[in-house]
């Protein structure tokens, strides 16, 4: 089939890049010049594992294209809406980018169409946006709501192997069309959902604010354990064998960040309001998450005490969870935010998000980036981790053991305690 795809983000490259390997033709359209450019000469704005092999084969097979023009894109009649909503001041999800989308379609389109919304969008924009279609007079443009659950680290493995594809529409022709679409990838098994534009908007808010409560209500646990006696582990292991509540997403921690989790709560938490619903639980699991990185900072405040002004700290990890470069609400990001005038320096280290992260912390003169993970250790005080990424979990002890006061703040639960300590190595961890 012949597909456009609109905007060449996270959604819009991993979405384009997979069609085209299920063997459809895809044209990605996006508005800056500079992007398409970049792809056009095969270079990736951003790290995904498995991305670029997958564009360079899509573009090697002729199945992949890339434009800024909507005269181009608009000569296929099937159109995925890939633009991201990020947060406006208030809480509301920016839909500028979507409407100046479906305009530029308006203006271009040559024939009957659907117009599948993957941008995660609030309730009844699905609806907002057939209005606007309605412009385009000499033709039948149907908007269904398809919206994505990938996540960042192994977004090519939940585009090809996904446990669900949602699909908001009452009409027989999107159907046909979505069932041809997603073939390939449902053969096996049916994975397929369908159901009204309503509850596929509302799916998309409800899953990522269910998975941001349950790490919520783990980090609330694990205040209770710090201060009763208990270890979140244990617990974490002794609740997630029961199957109704289920193993996955019980991490207590710094908290979550990221481009969606963040951004989909408030945006809910406004919705709520816009509606004269008072929010609840959304709003709790929200609070908590910035809860969660005053407690760990005052942990480090507390055991510097007023030495915390000549300690030099070195922290492991500045993306907002492992196996990306994404810095968007990063939470080590706010807490070098809120350390670095407390104390004298800060060294950082992280696999793949230290170009991205200078940019971001340009303005603090007592920071220095290293590629060298156990850089002049024993210069260092203490060190902190920010991110759950695997290789932190197996550290060289003796290298650990040149730190000054031999002090680990671990904010994500990664290092084995006991092997810590055993090591008369003092360990600070979250909930244990
Ligand atoms: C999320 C959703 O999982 C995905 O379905 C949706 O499409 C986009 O948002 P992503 O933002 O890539 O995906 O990150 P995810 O893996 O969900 O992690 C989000 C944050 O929660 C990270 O900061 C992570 O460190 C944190 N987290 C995750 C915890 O603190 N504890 C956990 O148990 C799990």
């Amino acid at each position: 089939m012949n597909i456009t795809v609109i905007g060449t983000g996270y959604v819009g490259l991993v979405c384009g890049s997979c069609l085209a390997d299920l063997g459809h033709k895809v044209t990605c359209i996006d508005i800056s010049i500079s992007k398409i450019r970049a792809l056009q000469e095969g270079k990736i704005p951003f790290f995904e594992p498995g991305l670029e092999e997958k564009i360079k084969k899509g573009v090697l097979n002729h199945k992949l294209n890339f434009t800024n023009s909507y005269k181009i894109g608009c000569k296929n009649n099937i159109f995925f809406l890939c633009l991201d909503t990020p947060s406006l001041k208030s809480g509301a999800a920016d839909l500028s980018k979507v409407f100046s989308a479906v305009d530029s379609i308006i203006e271009n389109i040559s024939s009957d169409s659907i117009v599948i919304n993957k941008s995660t969008v609030p309730l009844g924009t699905t609806k907002k946006i057939e209005k606007k279609f309605l412009k385009a007079k000499d033709y039948i443009i149907d908007v269904c709501s398809n919206p994505e659950f990938l996540r960042e680290g192994t977004a090519i493995k939940d585009f090809m192997d996904p446990e669900r594809i949602i699909i908001g529409s009452q009409s027989e022709s999107v159907i046909r069309t979505m069932k041809k679409i997603y073939h390939p990838i449902n053969k096996k098994r049916n994975k397929k959902i369908f159901m009204s534009v309503e509850s596929a908007e509302l799916t998309k808010y409800a899953a990522n604010c269910f998975l941001a409560t349950k790490i919520s209500f783990m980090n609330e646990i694990s205040i209770l354990a710090e201060t009763h006696g208990g270890n979140i582990h244990e617990i974490r292991e002794g609740i997630g064998s029961d199957s109704r509540i289920g193993s996955s997403f019980l991490y207590a921690g710094l908290g979550f960040g990221g481009s969606c989790f963040p951004k989909d709560l408030k945006a809910l938490i406004y919705e709520q309001k816009k509606l004269n619903l008072k929010p609840g639980l959304v709003e709790n699991t929200l609070q908590i998450n910035q809860r969660q990185l005053e407690v760990f900072y005052k942990k480090i405040a507390h055991f510097y005490k007023n030495q915390l002004s000549q300690t030099n700290l070195f922290i492991w990890g500045l993306s907002f969870k492992p196996n990306t470069d994404d810095i968007r609400e990063s939470v080590a990001i706010k807490l070098i935010k809120k350390l670095s005038p407390k104390v004298n320096s800060l060294t950082l280290y992280d696999p793949l998000a230290i170009a991205n992260s200078k940019k971001a912390l340009s303005n603090l003169s007592n920071v220095k980036f290293t590629r060298n993970q156990y850089l002049n250790f024993h210069k260092a005080n203490g060190l902190i981790i920010c991110t759950e990424t695997k290789d932190y979990a197996d550290p060289i002890i003796s290298e650990l053991q040149k730190l000054k006061d031999k002090v680990i703040f671990d904010g994500r639960n990664i290092l084995d305690k006991n092997k810590i300590e055993a090591n008369n190595i003092l360990y600070q961890g979250i909930g244990i």
